[in-house]
């Protein structure tokens, strides 16, 4: 996002709160979406994944209130959701509001209901919905954030991670993993996040993208996912079976040299979801090392590997994404892939940087060819993490 748009949205979080709640909020807190640039389903195998977080944020204006009254507002929905702190229940929460909401339940969780008060939230972000790039774990990280430090808990970051992804999972109901929050709390920018998902351990590598004159860019394809549908819970049920049956704590634990002892055991379905998540973890690893020791039109070939695992292997590709992909090859991108949940969302394509505007007109042509809903395709860069703003400077 360019200084003066990050600059609009931080002025419009203020008149927002303002405006919703008649008086100043205390402060600003902002969090991004995400990219992941490889590593699929693999979080909840306890594998590995490597994300970055995206020049696009939630803005949270914040203030604290002397009752144990919650009122949240979004500039996406009309109305103000007011709760009190006290009897939140996970099964109550609906809608938009489940994700501001759902944090402040998890919070509870991690520290004493009783030192909180009540507060005012308001929400402004420029995350596109339902693309695939975290516009929820946006939400979850920017709120976090802002109470930790409004209501002095004291929270590291990796544990805010867990307390995003505990309200996504019990208060939202999608059984994800811990990627989206830790890229969105631990992102810098021009770099990747290397995520071990078992020990939470993670590493800040240099992308070098720009030294490369190369750039990312998304497309999304407007076309809806839904992580809390069935797709993605079972997949995670595959996964966990597989696991199973092989006698591993998780995926993670395999390697390709496990892989034909894996045929012998498994049906041919549940075979092809343990060879993606083994497959995609040794992907993210060699991603990684080829960006170290080749630089980053290196890493291209990984990505499309990783497209042609996600489609033919744990099928959550769809005939948008796959075309996003297949054009982006077409035209000359370095390495294309879906990127996220799946079953519809974006897709992600490193391109010289010369070469992005025909990439995106010619994804843009093959789509109204194929009849598909116009793509909406845009450059993302790695950006920096939550973070709370300095006031808007007018
Ligand atoms: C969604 C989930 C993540 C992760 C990805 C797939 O974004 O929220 O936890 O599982 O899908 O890699």
């Amino acid at each position: 996002m360019t200084g003066s748009s990050h600059q609009d949205l931080l002025q419009q979080g203020t008149d927002f709160f303002a405006s919703e709640f008649g008086i100043q909020p205390a402060g600003l807190w902002s969090a991004p979406g995400r990219v992941n640039i490889i590593g699929e389903h693999t979080d909840y195998n306890d594998g590995f994944a490597f994300p970055i977080a995206i020049d696009k944020r939630t803005v949270v204006a914040a203030r604290c209130r002397t009752d144990r009254t919650l009122r949240v507002a979004s500039s996406a929905y009309p109305g103000v959701v007011e709760t009190s702190l006290d009897g939140l229940d996970p099964g109550s929460l609906t809608g938009w509001s489940a994700y501001p909401l759902g944090v402040v339940w998890a919070l509870a969780q991690a520290a004493p209901a009783a030192a909180f008060t009540g507060v005012d939230l308001a929400l402004s972000s420029d995350v596109p919905a339902g693309a695939g790039l975290s516009s929820s774990a946006a939400v979850e990280c920017s709120v976090a954030l802002a109470l930790n430090e409004l209501w002095n808990l004291g929270l590291g970051r990796p544990e805010l991670a867990r307390i995003g992804q505990l309200a996504e999972n019990v208060v939202v109901g999608a059984p994800t993993g811990i990627m989206d929050q830790s890229a969105s709390l631990l992102g810098k920018p021009d770099h990747g996040i290397l995520l071990d998902c078992r020990t939470l351990q993670t590493e800040s590598v240099a992308l070098g993208f720009r030294d490369a004159g190369l750039g990312l860019l998304v497309i999304d394809t407007r076309t809806s996912h839904s992580h809390a549908d069935g797709g993605y819970a079972s997949r995670r049920r595959s996964c966990e079976q597989g696991a199973r049956v092989l006698g591993v704590k998780a995926l993670r634990d395999l390697d390709g040299i496990d892989l034909p002892r894996a045929a012998k055991l498994l049906d041919q379905q549940t075979f092809r979801r343990v060879r993606h998540i083994v497959t995609e973890n040794q992907r993210v690893l060699d991603t990684v090392a080829a960006l170290r020791t080749a630089g980053p039109s290196a890493t291209g070939p990984f990505l499309s590997a990783s497209h042609v695992s996600m489609r033919d292997d744990f099928e959550i590709s769809t005939p948008e994404l796959d075309l996003a992909v297949s054009s982006a090859q077409d035209l000359g991108a370095l390495g294309a892939r879906m990127t996220g949940g799946g079953f519809g969302g974006a897709a992600i394509a490193l391109v010289r940087d010369g070469d992005a505007d025909t990439v995106a007109a010619g994804i843009a042509r093959e789509f109204f060819r194929a009849g598909f809903t116009a793509p909406h395709i845009f450059p993302v860069s790695a950006s920096a993490g939550a973070r709370r703003e300095q006031w808007p400077s007018s």
